[in-house]
């Protein structure tokens, strides 16, 4: 067996069963790129130390004179970084080429890499973990790893955006009930139900974006939890490596997974909207409601049914938002006992923070994927458009017009509704002398009133559902998302 790199004060090696056990390497080589990141600017970081103390010792020498000159002593020499870079090229190239053998014995991502680092270079590689834990290097990988997860979901929750405009933009004017409880309530756009969700999908951007300057922050040099007494420089790692600034506290540094928490929030957020989206297009495929079709390439089949033909994508994206809320929960359980600093439970954050990304990218992808391959059913959402007394709120609104309190009106329209009931017919079909019969106030024009065109557009407030204002929300979405 080889020696572990942190063997010297051992005389027995763990049994098989602890090191299959505690062993991350399976899933943290997902993290070797950052790894290597944070690796080649810790190098860099540790030999301009050594040029800089010099350089202050010496004096009179230039920078580039010193870069030349091969130190016996100090944090890291020119040469050893120099060496230690072109290992970790030759192992990025190995990762990358498949070439690379993860070997479970070394733990971690960060120490297979290590390792390979001194089977490939050997003796300068063993400077590179100066001043440095595997504590504030993992969490280095991590904040690196989420930076560049929440750029991709962010692209990913603008490509949705774009879809769902442009599916509103090929149904131009189709009206559709709005429903609260389920039950028919007010005519709407269907643009601007559409809209409704890509307002809901910029705020889970913004909560994204939000994350990610919070938690822009370098961790690197905190080292395994009170900070090194090396005369390191952490803000030239912090810089290298695309950071607002060092940590203040090194033990805060190593300590929290915050971060992922408040990631993997924004995510279950964005998850739980999809989910309502998948809700909704389920049941509008549905017989019952039949308001759309999807289109075959986005449907599968019955194997005992011959006839069917399901919405399963969407039924998909409803049932994985459960793991991702289901993530999200694995790590608030994980870190609500720990005691400051780090703790080994840390190495459970990364399943669930992967398994959230992998969910919600593939939500996206999938829900963006429907959308550009629906039909809506105009005839069928005409037809059945006139059922459910949707106009009846333009009604009461047009007696207030006339003066009438608000309560009252409701009270007469409600009478109104009644008597629609009782001869199964629609408001607009009432004739003037029977409404006139409820309440004198109604004259001719209350016609201009009735019927789901003419109420749909009555809706004029700012951010209401008439043509004027859907039209408004539309073109600051065309703009902000540059539809062409
Ligand atoms: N694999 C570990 C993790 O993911 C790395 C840090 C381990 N540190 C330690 N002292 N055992 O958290």
């Amino acid at each position: 067996k080889e020696a572990k790199l942190w063997g010297g004060r051992f005389e027995d090696s763990v049994t098989d069963a602890v090191e299959r056990f505690s062993e991350s390497v399976s899933f943290d080589k997902a993290l070797y790129k950052q790894d290597i990141m944070g690796s080649r600017a810790h190098a860099r970081m540790l030999a301009h130390q050594v040029s800089r103390h010099v350089s202050a010792i010496v004096g009179i020498l230039e920078h580039e004179l010193l870069d030349e000159i091969t130190l016996a002593g100090g944090l890291m020499t020119v040469s050893d970084r120099d060496s230690i870079l072109h290992g970790l090229d030759e192992i990025e190239r190995r990762i990358e080429a498949g070439e690379f053998v993860w070997r479970m014995d070394r733990e971690d991502v960060h120490m297979n890499i290590e390792a390979a680092l001194t089977d490939i270079i050997g003796e300068p590689a063993k400077k590179l973990h100066t001043a440095r834990s595997r504590n504030d290097q993992v969490v280095t990988d991590l904040r690196l790893w989420c930076r560049e997860a929440i750029d991709k979901i962010v692209a990913s929750i603008k490509q949705l955006q774009v879809a769902l405009i442009k599916l509103g933009l090929n149904n131009e004017g189709l009206i559709v009930p709005g429903y609260t409880h389920l039950q028919r309530a007010q005519p709407v756009l269907l643009q601007h139900l559409l809209l409704s969700y890509v307002e809901q999908l910029e705020r889970d951007v913004g909560r994204l974006v939000d994350c990610k300057d919070r938690m822009n922050f370098c961790p690197l040099g905190a080292c395994a939890l009170a900070g090194t007494g090396l005369p390191i420089d952490r803000f030239l790692t912090s810089d290298a490596l695309g950071f607002t600034a060092p940590m203040r506290n090194s033990i805060d540094a190593v300590s929290d997974r915050d971060f992922v928490l408040e990631f993997l929030s924004a995510n279950s957020i964005a998850a739980v909207h999809l989910s309502r989206l998948g809700e909704e297009w389920v049941l509008w495929a549905s017989e019952e409601f039949g308001f759309l079709t999807p289109s075959d390439s986005v449907s599968t089949g019955s194997s005992i049914m011959p006839q069917k033909k399901n919405p399963d994508p969407m039924e998909l994206v409803r049932g994985k938002s459960a793991r991702v809320v289901g993530d999200l929960m694995t790590l608030l359980v994980l870190c609500k006992g720990l005691p400051q600093a780090y703790n080994r439970d840390l190495q459970e954050d990364k399943e669930p923070l992967f398994d959230s990304v992998k969910t919600v990218l593939g939500m996206l992808e999938v829900t963006t994927e429907f959308a550009q391959n629906i039909t809506f059913n105009h005839a069928r959402i005409q037809k059945v458009l006139p059922a459910g007394h949707l106009d009846a709120t333009t009604l009461a609104d047009y007696l207030v017009n006339k003066g009438m309190p608000f309560r009252t009106s409701h009270e007469i329209v409600g009478r109104c509704v009644a008597l629609c009931v009782a001869r199964n017919c629609q408001l607009s079909e009432l004739p003037l002398d029977q409404l006139q019969g409820i309440n004198s106030i109604f004259k001719e024009d209350v016609y201009d009133f009735l019927g789901v065109e003419n109420s749909v557009n009555k809706f004029s407030s700012y951010g209401s559902t008439g043509s004027e204002c859907v039209a408004e929300q539309l073109s600051f979405w065309i703009s902000k998302l540059q539809i062409g």
